[in-house]
This record gives structure tokens, sequence and C-alpha cells, in this order.
């Protein structure tokens, strides 16, 4: 089934905020998403749509040359399946057009998912923050894809979108 990657809307604010409510143990209020869409000029918001249907979303800012991952996820019943994969290499092949050259982000220690899946992008852990998440204190790990890590990713095809 195809997968078409594209800017997220005010139409797909719903099924946004269901995939982050279903995918986070702190979901973001869904005046967030609101203030990204229409009010935070960093903001870079993205979706994966599957057959009209939002799949997996992403919010990252673009601040000078690096490009932030905020929030991203994938819904629970498309896991597995290359789009949240594809998703983040579409936000660094768009970003990197704006002139972004560094990503960076912050993922709970315990995510081996999310780990795993940075860590095969090519970033770097590149620092801790004890205690980040206040529900249940768990640490967040810092990590960076850096120059030339980041353009190496882009010529890559294997994380391509096909
Ligand atoms: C992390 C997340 C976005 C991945 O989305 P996805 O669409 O399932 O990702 P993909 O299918 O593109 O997987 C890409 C790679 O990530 C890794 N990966 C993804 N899920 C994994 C899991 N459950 N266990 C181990 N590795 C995993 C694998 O290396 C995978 O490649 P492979 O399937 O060829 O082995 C998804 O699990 C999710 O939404 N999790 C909850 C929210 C979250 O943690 N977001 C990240 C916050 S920093």
């Amino acid at each position: 089934m195809t997968c078409l990657f594209r800017k997220m809307t005010m139409d797909d604010l719903e099924q946004v905020v269901a995939i982050d409510q279903v995918s986070f143990g702190l979901p973001w209020p869904p005046r967030s998403f609101y203030f990204e869409l229409t009010d935070n000029p960093p903001s870079r918001c993205w979706v994966a749509e599957m057959d009209g249907r939002v799949v997996a979303m992403l919010v990252a800012w673009l601040i000078v040359d690096e490009i932030h991952i905020a929030t991203f996820a994938t819904h629970p019943d498309y896991r597995r399946q290359g789009i949240g994969g594809k998703l983040l290499h579409h936000t660094l092949r768009m970003a990197r057009e704006e002139g972004a050259v560094t990503s960076f982000l912050e993922v709970r220690a315990g995510n081996e998912a999310a780990l795993t899946m940075y860590r095969k992008f090519g970033y770097m852990e590149s620092g801790l923050r004890k205690g980040y998440y206040s529900d249940n204190r768990e640490d967040a790990v810092l990590m960076t894809l850096a120059s030339p890590d980041y353009e190496r990713l882009l010529l890559d095809g294997e994380t391509d979108e096909r």
C-alpha cells in the first residue's frame, strides 16, 4: 500500500492527537499541536498517510542549522512496517534542503524501539538528563546526528522512502 509523506494540516489534528495519546505516557495537550501548526515559525510538522488515514506524525523544530525532533510516533497498528523510519528520513531530507546539517533529539532511556531506530540512522548518544521525565523520573538520552553522518544517511538508499 502506498504511503504518502506530507505536511500536517489542521484537518489532521484529531488523528495526530489520537496517535500521540496512544503512544506516550506524557502526551502533548492538543493545543500544543495547534500552536505548532499556527504560531511557531521553526516548526516543521509532517504526517504519513495511508488510504486517507494518518498513520504516523512528527513535529520538528528547525533552529538555524539543526533539526530538533520534538515528537514522533507511528500508530500502534502500523508499527514495524518501515513507516516511522521513512517519515524520519523524509523530515531529515526536507530539513537538509533548508540548511540543516545536524539533528538532535531526546529519548527515554528505556525506549528500546526508538533507541534502536535512531542508532540505525546514525544518531550517537551525546548526553543524559537524569530523571528528566516527570511521570516516572526516567532519564532522557540526548542523541545527535552530526555531519558527515547526516549527509551520508541521505545518500544511503536503504532507509530512503520506497
Ligand atoms: C519508535 C517508533 C516511532 C518507530 O516507528 P515504526 O513505524 O514502527 O518504525 P519502523 O517500522 O520504520 O522501524 C525502523 C527501525 O526501528 C527499529 N525498531 C522499530 N521498532 C522496534 C522495536 N519495537 N524493537 C526494536 N527495534 C525497533 C528497527 O531497527 C526498525 O527497522 P527494522 O524493522 O528493519 O528492524 C514507534 O515504535 C512508536 O511510535 N513508538 C512510540 C512513540 C515513540 O517512542 N516515539 C519516539 C519518541 S523519541
